[in-house]
């Protein structure tokens, strides 16, 4: 099974990509898929106050309707994310929307978050074993009246079943969406997300970690600005980074489409922004580095940029499941080379050297 697994990435490229990511959805809900060996202990961690067995994850988009979450916990991460959701059922942009761009090993995506909506969501994760850390990541309606509103629903709905929730205002996608990282709508936002957290807090229920996942194209100014609001809100992670609208360095004729650009070219980029904000966080809030990650050594710099989970999505489309056993080999090496205890002991350890970088080096 996963001689045929490796095989993959290359006959699924045959097929238009939606139609690709759709077939491996399907096997991995038949479970044709291996199962990974138990971690070694050095690369279990922490995260806002979560224990995972290793830290990495697929990153929001590939599980959208929570579809297999356990599959993906069992392909061998230490944690699932679905999502993006949205209260409402919605199709998302005309197709073709997704475009792999092969010379450079990136994709760029205009879904505008396609998705089944909350219930159908809700609906799968009650039905799963509470096992396994799986994260919620929350959006709003293209035509919401109320975009905030949308998100303080996300709060509401998956409280039960989430194990942290992912703030999404990053996708280029859905216009206008990436304004609520604007300060003062950010400062809102998190104001009435946090409140619907207390409210069930109150209520008896554990605090959920809330995430925000930032885009890596606000302008370096601005980022101070943006940072201050979340530090000041006492968000418990911080997620970086989304999919950039950057064309720098493309060889691909398909990077004229429009959308958010991902993998290989959005790594350098990903990383020097994670790194800028454990620096000017002093690695007080925990990070979740993405962006680019289709190696070992790739998830080991972002770790080393300040990262103390990784996940990974284009990778994946290009490299196959085998990536994950890869990565954890990679650590566990990384581990024993610096004569750590665990892999939590190299976050950061390189953070100045990478946000000293020019993003567009
Ligand atoms: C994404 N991404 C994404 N992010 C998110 O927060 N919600 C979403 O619904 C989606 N949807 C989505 C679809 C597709 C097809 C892609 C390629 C990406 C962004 C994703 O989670 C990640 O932040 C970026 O893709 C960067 O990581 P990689 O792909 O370079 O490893």
């Amino acid at each position: 099974m996963k001689a045929l697994f490796d095989l993959a990435p290359r006959a699924l490229r045959l097929l238009a990509p939606e139609e690709a990511h759709e077939l491996t959805l399907r096997a991995l809900e038949l479970g044709a898929h291996p199962n990974a060996p138990p971690d070694p202990p050095m690369l279990a961690t922490s995260f806002a106050g979560l224990t995972l067995s290793n830290p990495i994850g697929i990153a929001a988009g590939f599980d959208k309707d929570a579809r297999v979450p356990d599959a993906i916990l069992r392909l061998g991460c230490g944690f699932a994310e679905i999502g993006t959701v949205t209260p409402l059922p919605q199709p998302g942009n005309p197709k073709p929307r997704v475009f792999r761009l092969l010379h450079d090993h990136g994709v760029i995506n205009r879904l505008g978050f396609n998705n089944s909506g909350h219930d159908a969501a809700l609906e799968r994760l009650r039905r799963r074993p509470r096992q396994g850390i799986v994260g919620v990541n929350i959006g709003a309606n293209k035509d919401a009246a109320d975009r905030i509103a949308d998100y303080v629903r996300g709060i509401d709905t998956f409280y039960d079943v989430a194990s942290y929730f992912t703030i999404n205002i990053s996708s280029p996608n859905t216009p206008g969406l990436r304004d609520l990282q604007d300060p003062a709508a950010l400062r809102d936002l998190l104001t009435r997300v946090f409140a619907s957290r207390t409210k069930q807090m109150d209520a008896g229920k554990p605090k959920r970690p809330i995430i925000v996942k930032l885009a890596p194209d606000i302008p370096e100014e601005l980022l101070v600005e943006v940072l201050a609001v979340l530090t000041e809100q006492n968000v418990d992670g911080i997620a970086i980074s989304n999919t950039t609208l950057s064309r720098h360095g493309l060889r691909d004729s398909n990077a004229r489409e429009a959308g958010g650009l991902s993998g290989r070219p959005l790594f350098h980029r990903s990383t020097i922004t994670l790194a800028r904000v454990y620096r000017a966080t002093g690695g007080r809030t925990p990070l979740i580095g993405i962006g680019g990650i289709d190696s070992g050594g790739a998830a080991l710099a972002k770790i080393e940029a300040g990262a103390t989970l990784v996940q990974l999505y284009t990778g994946l489309i290009y490299e196959g499941p085998s990536l994950i056993g890869r990565i954890k080999a990679t650590m566990a090496d990384a581990v024993r080379r610096h004569n750590v205890h665990a892999i939590g002991d190299l976050v950061g350890r390189r953070a100045d050297e990478w946000a000293a970088k020019p993003l567009e080096g």
